[in-house]
């Protein structure tokens, strides 16, 4: 904060406190005797006068008055003790990047020889653990949970993490990679390649794979394209390849969506999946614990 701008802010704040000192002070004070005022039974009178009810112009009572002056004194005893007096930081040295950070020494004292242990034991084993689940779970909830959902199911273009179906592969070690350093999923849009027909007629073949309803000469033509332009990610018989995060196309489970629209969709622009790269904001004990109950739940929803 600039000298310039403190002073500012303090020149503000002390204005406030002594402004409202002198209007305690103001207000107090009646002039009495004043002609210019009513009297009755010796009390002032406002001069308003509402269905019968006289509004009187009394000194407040004591314990209100010095209601004020203590909270102004507690205002000034705070502003000497915690920052809010321009950049004056307060005699306490507090600040709330100071708490966070005492907070998460202490959390780290609690937890960090726990997390020590468990990123000790392989994730496969850990995920049996249930207390390392239920932490990898609240990590989960507070980093994860915003794409694939606070069950893991996913989402259109979030996969679904609970049913053992993988874009890059399901195994343990292979989960946290996937979580540590992020993926980027690559579709190229094959529409100005193949043409408004050939999107047509692969997707009639895809459709295919999974036993749906689709148009069989257009299938058998999109055969050939799929042959000479889908294999090298999907594999030949369209199962994927989870070198490439490329799905299989066969299984009937869609990370962009299952109608003939979504999936013509799909092939004629192209997707672009990104997940993030977790390594360097959880650091590599969170990411393992967050893979050993992301691990867990691989057969939780029936295939
Ligand atoms: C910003 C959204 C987003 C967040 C947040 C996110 N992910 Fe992802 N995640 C994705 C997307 C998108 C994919 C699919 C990438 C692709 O299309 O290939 C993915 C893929 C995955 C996969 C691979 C699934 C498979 O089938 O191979 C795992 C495992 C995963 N995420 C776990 C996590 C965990 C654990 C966290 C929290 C630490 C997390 N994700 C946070 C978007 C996200
Ligand atoms: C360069 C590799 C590559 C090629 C070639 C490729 N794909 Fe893909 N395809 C992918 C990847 C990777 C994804 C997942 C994208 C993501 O996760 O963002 C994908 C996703 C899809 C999906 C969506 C599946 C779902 O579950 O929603 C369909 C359908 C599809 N591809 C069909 C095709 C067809 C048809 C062709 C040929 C015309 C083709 N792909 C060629 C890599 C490729």
């Amino acid at each position: 904060m600039s000298g310039i701008l403190s002073a500012y802010i303090a020149f503000i704040v002390a204005l406030n406190i002594i402004g409202a000192f002198l209007l305690i002070q103001f207000t107090r004070r009646i002039k009495v005797g004043d002609e210019s005022h009513s009297y009755k039974d010796g009390e002032l009178i406002a001069g308003h006068d509402v269905d019968g009810i006289q509004e009187m112009n009394n000194p407040l009572p004591r314990w209100w008055l010095w209601k004020f002056y203590i909270l102004i004194a507690f205002g000034v005893g705070y502003l000497v003790m915690y920052p809010g007096f321009g950049s004056f930081k307060g005699v306490l040295n507090w600040s709330s990047a100071g708490q966070h950070a005492q907070e998460e020494e202490a959390a780290r004292a609690e937890f960090g020889p726990l997390f020590q242990k468990w990123s000790a034991t392989p994730v496969a084993e850990l995920a049996k653990d249930e207390e390392a689940v239920k932490a990898g779970q609240r990590i989960f909830l507070a980093n994860c949970a915003t794409c694939h959902g606070s069950d893991a199911g996913g989402n259109i273009g979030f996969p679904n993490l609970t049913d053992n179906d993988w874009l890059w592969g399901g195994d343990a070690d292979t989960v946290k990679t996937t979580i540590h350093g992020g993926r980027k999923g690559n579709m190229p849009a094959w529409g100005k390649v193949i043409g408004e027909q050939g999107v047509i007629e692969v997707k009639n073949y895809v459709l295919s794979l999974s036993g749906r309803k689709h148009d069989a000469d257009a299938a058998r033509a999109g055969k050939k394209i799929f042959a000479t332009t889908c294999v090298a990610c999907h594999g030949p018989e369209g199962k994927g390849m989870p070198a490439m995060g490329a799905p299989n196309l066969t299984d009937n489970t869609w990370l962009f969506g299952g109608t003939p629209r979504a999936i013509e969709e799909t092939i004629r622009n192209g997707r672009a999946g990104v997940m993030p790269t977790w390594g360097p904001i959880l650091g590599e004990e969170k990411v393992h614990v967050v893979a050993a109950y992301v691990f867990s739940l691989r057969n939780q929803a029936a295939q």
